[in-house]
């Protein structure tokens, strides 16, 4: 690296570090091995590819270090064994830790007076792709959701539900708004598995979770050759074909990509990226947003123009605030779900959660509802009624701070456990004690004040009841 350093410049630049800089600036991994297979270089980009540190690779044998499948050895070791050079080639391993990397490698041998001296590949990441494609095909399972399945019998649920029902007859595009958590997914579902294409694919996809440049090769696939490291590899619209194509959270979508899904919408044919001919599909789409349809078009996350094509079926499912009848139903029901799940014999719950659950305003919907009975039942323990004490702490210090609520056991002045009175006082003082003391961040004084005791009589009257 030496050899060609300026060496009477003005002020000198130090090349080992410009090198160094260089290597980290570009957006290619490039990694060097000598001729014994140990590492010399191993610049920043590649560090994020396969997730691994300088330290665990630098000085170290590439084989010790990653894995190889036998079906497909290392081009940087053919390189440095072979001589041979590589252009394009995919390539899948695994670094140490068992996590599984693809990329597409440049790998040629570094020689010295016609002897291979080390070996240099040259990679970019394709790990992504490979990842989001395969999760695809994993969200293929559990897209069993039907209607008699999605719980509410609140007026505004039931209106909901009718109208999703009525849309399976048709193929057409269906837009389906509301909260995160309000059960779009199963809607969704719904309306597939109840439509003639139930037998045909349900593919989702989140548009939120892609990068744009990945989206447009995974909704309309790729021809070989498209561009580096291109296959040939049809997109979710001919993986759906005949079936329902879920494209959530579509205000997330690139304007530009909602351009091109528009024409795949009104002309029925899709083109791969690369490709020259166009191809036939017959998919029905089913579009969700998490804002209002208006303020996403007034915003510029949703054009207009897609807008209306998509919302020829439009349904609005309502946040759980506005449905408070509900709350009822389907803690039941997550209740029982989870008693099977978790093999527990879970009754209810009492009064008191029964109260705040229908106060709280449920900003996550029907899905913070299920965590909410699911993390109780995690703390339950013999009781088989959930209760305040099992709920997380953002319900129990609004119930706490509540002045004049008494706990259940307090309340019951009939129960049939003979309490004498200076037991029932006792706890009633330690209650009130407590409430006033979280009233007061604990201080003491303002708390003595708050009850209008001295700060010694406080303090002995805590170490009495064992606060
Ligand atoms: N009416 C319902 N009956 C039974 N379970 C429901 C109902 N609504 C929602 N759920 C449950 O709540 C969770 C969230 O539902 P879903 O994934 O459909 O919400 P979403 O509206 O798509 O939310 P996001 O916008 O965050 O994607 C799921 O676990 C689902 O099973
Ligand atoms: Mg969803």
């Amino acid at each position: 690296m030496t050899a060609n350093t300026p060496k009477d410049v003005q002020t000198p630049i130090n090349m080992d570090a410009l090198y160094q800089q260089l290597l980290d600036a570009v957006d290619v991994g490039i990694h060097v091995v000598n001729k014994n297979g140990e590492s010399i270089i191993y610049n920043k980009k590649m560090m994020e590819i396969e997730s691994m540190g300088s330290e665990d690779v630098l000085e170290k044998n590439l084989l010790d270090v990653f894995k190889f499948r036998d079906s497909q050895s290392s081009t940087l070791v053919q390189a440095l064994t072979t001589g041979k050079s590589t252009k394009n080639a995919k390539q899948t391993y695994f670094n140490y830790k068992g996590k599984e990397i693809t990329t597409i490698n440049n790998s040629f041998p570094i020689t010295e007076k016609g002897e291979i001296t080390g070996a240099v590949e040259i990679a970019r990441d394709v790990t992504q792709l490979e990842h989001v494609i395969k999760e695809n095909v994993l969200n293929k399972r559990n897209t069993n959701f039907t209607f008699d399945k999605i719980i509410g019998d609140s007026e505004p649920m039931q209106t909901v539900i009718d109208e999703a029902k009525r849309a399976t007859r048709t193929s057409s595009s269906v837009m389906i708004a509301g909260e995160t958590g309000t059960g779009k997914e199963l809607f969704a579902q719904s309306v597939h598995n109840g439509s003639a294409r139930s037998s045909a694919p349900f593919i989702s996809q989140n548009c939120a979770a892609i990068p744009d440049n990945l989206m447009e090769s995974l909704l309309f696939g790729t021809k070989k050759g498209a561009f580096t490291g291109a296959t040939d590899r049809p997109g979710l619209f001919e993986q759906a074909d005949g079936g329902t194509l879920l494209l959530d959270e579509i205000n997330s979508l690139d304007p530009s990509l909602q351009a091109k899904l528009l024409r795949v919408i009104q002309e029925k044919t899709i083109r791969r990226i690369g490709d020259l001919k166009d191809k036939k599909v017959d998919v029905r789409i089913i579009a969700t947003i998490n804002e209002d349809p208006v303020d996403a078009i007034s915003g510029g996350q949703l054009r207009k123009d897609l807008f209306y094509r998509l919302s020829v079926v439009s349904l609005f499912v309502p946040p759980l605030r506005e449905r408070t009848e509900d709350i009822d139903t389907l803690t039941r029901h997550f209740i029982e779900k989870y008693n099977n799940l978790f093999k527990m014999d879970v009754k209810g719950i009492s009064s008191e959660v029964r109260q705040v659950l229908h106060e709280h305003d449920w900003p996550g919907n029907v899905r913070e509802l299920e965590h909410t009975v699911e993390g109780a039942m995690n703390l339950i323990l013999d009781e088989d009624t959930i209760t305040i004490g099992n709920l997380p702490a953002k319900f129990r210090k609004k119930y706490q701070q509540e002045p004049g609520a008494l706990p259940n056991n307090l309340l019951n002045l009939n129960d049939e456990n003979q309490h004498s009175l200076k037991e029932k006082l006792t706890e009633a003082e330690k209650f009130y004690i407590q409430q006033a003391l979280a009233r007061n961040n604990h201080n003491i004084s303002h708390t003595a004040k708050n009850l209008s005791i001295s700060r010694q009589s406080l303090q002995y009257r805590m170490r009495r009841l064992g606060l």
